[in-house]
């Protein structure tokens, strides 16, 4: 495909996908030495949905069917997107990309995919390169998914890890546009890799870094030093939002909503009151669904769409940290 003229973009719908079984402070607290008082005072967390492998569920599947509802909010067929960016840390295979199964699940015939991993930020980063490739003329439908099956990658006898996490997945699909001033006006994706030994998944011993303070859990599941992630993201998130609006010269008045990653009720609150940013611009649901990762903020967005509080010619600026470790924002005008 050729360059083209400038253009915008266009969120042409939005959706999301949790299952329907939950995992609740009161479970957790039959299999580890934890409690429901301890859990919401530290993290604001109160159950967290997880997939039923009995039942055939599968992070796959969770994927899908948040694209497909994002289509169907478009009006769109799958056959219509030119793209699929899938992003995840839990994807079942690294071959093929589950942006390739989706594409299979969802019948889009011929069209690139490709999975992206950038942690709790996957969602973040692949709105920014999609945006971007949109505006280059390379592409003109992205189908964008972040989505996570955390509770594939837990092991259940870490207290320290195994309260936050959740499984979820939000999408979007995002179309050219005539007008260059609608889309992603300023966007940000970093990371600091010295940060890694705070947040990984070990597939082998010889993967755990010597010193690592994280406690030992089985190979394959999410290690992670709390008090160091905590420490890294409290100032970053901060950080990131103050960021976006200095760069932009928009003040808090001018953003509809602030769709921040879902981490630890402690770090978003923390950053609200630093900023001043009031409640009804910082949309919470990490009582009921828990940190899911890479879908934490594409879920955000489509329950904000949803209920009407993100609209066609608003601002909101999306802002996530994680794993590697990352942080992101992107600033749109929807
Ligand atoms: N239930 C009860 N006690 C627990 C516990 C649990 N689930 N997990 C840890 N504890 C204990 C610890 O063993 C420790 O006990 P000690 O003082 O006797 O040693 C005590 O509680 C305090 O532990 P600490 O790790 O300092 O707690 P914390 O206040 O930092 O909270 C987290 C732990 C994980 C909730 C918090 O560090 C956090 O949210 N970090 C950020 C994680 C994150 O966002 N990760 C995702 C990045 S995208």
């Amino acid at each position: 495909m050729t360059m083209s003229k400038p253009c915008g973009v266009r969120i042409a719908g939005v959706g999301s996908a949790v299952p329907d079984k939950r995992l609740t402070n009161a479970d957790l607290a039959s299999m580890v030495d934890t409690s429901d008082e301890w859990i919401v005072q530290r993290t604001g967390i109160k159950e967290r949905r997880i997939i039923d492998r009995d039942a055939g569920e599968s992070q796959c599947w969770l994927a899908t069917e948040s694209l497909r509802r994002a289509l169907d909010d478009a009006s769109m067929d799958a056959k219509d997107l030119d793209l699929i960016i899938h992003a995840s840390v839990s994807s079942e295979m690294t071959c093929p990309s589950n942006a390739c199964r989706v594409a299979d699940n969802l019948d889009a015939g011929t069209t690139g995919a490709f999975d992206l991993i950038a942690a709790c930020c996957g969602y973040v980063y692949s709105m920014n390169v999609a945006d971007s490739l949109i505006r280059s003329g390379r592409h003109q439908a992205i189908g964008v998914i972040g989505c996570d099956a955390m509770s594939t990658l837990i092991d259940y006898t870490d207290r320290g890890v195994s309260i936050l996490f959740g499984d979820a997945a939000g999408a979007a699909v995002l179309t050219r546009d005539e007008d260059p001033n609608r889309g992603c006006v300023y966007q940000v994706m970093e990371g600091d890799g010295r940060g890694w030994p705070s947040l990984f998944i070990p597939r082998n011993e010889r993967d755990v870094p010597s010193g690592v303070s994280a406690p030992p859990t089985q190979l394959g599941c999410l290690r992670m030093d709390g008090r160091e992630v905590y420490k890294f993201a409290v100032n970053k998130f901060r950080e990131v939002i103050e960021d976006a609006l200095s760069a932009t010269g928009l003040s808090v008045d001018d953003v509809a909503q602030f769709v921040c990653h879902q981490s630890n009720m402690r770090i978003i609150e923390s950053a609200k009151a630093k900023i001043g940013l009031p409640d009804e611009k910082v949309y919470v649901n990490i009582d009921r669904y828990g940190n899911s990762s890479s879908g934490s903020v594409g879920l955000c967005v489509d329950q904000l769409w949803k209920a009407g509080k993100i609209n066609s010619g608003d601002t909101i600026i999306m802002v996530a940290f994680g794993g590697g470790m990352t942080w992101s924002s992107s600033v749109w005008n929807v």
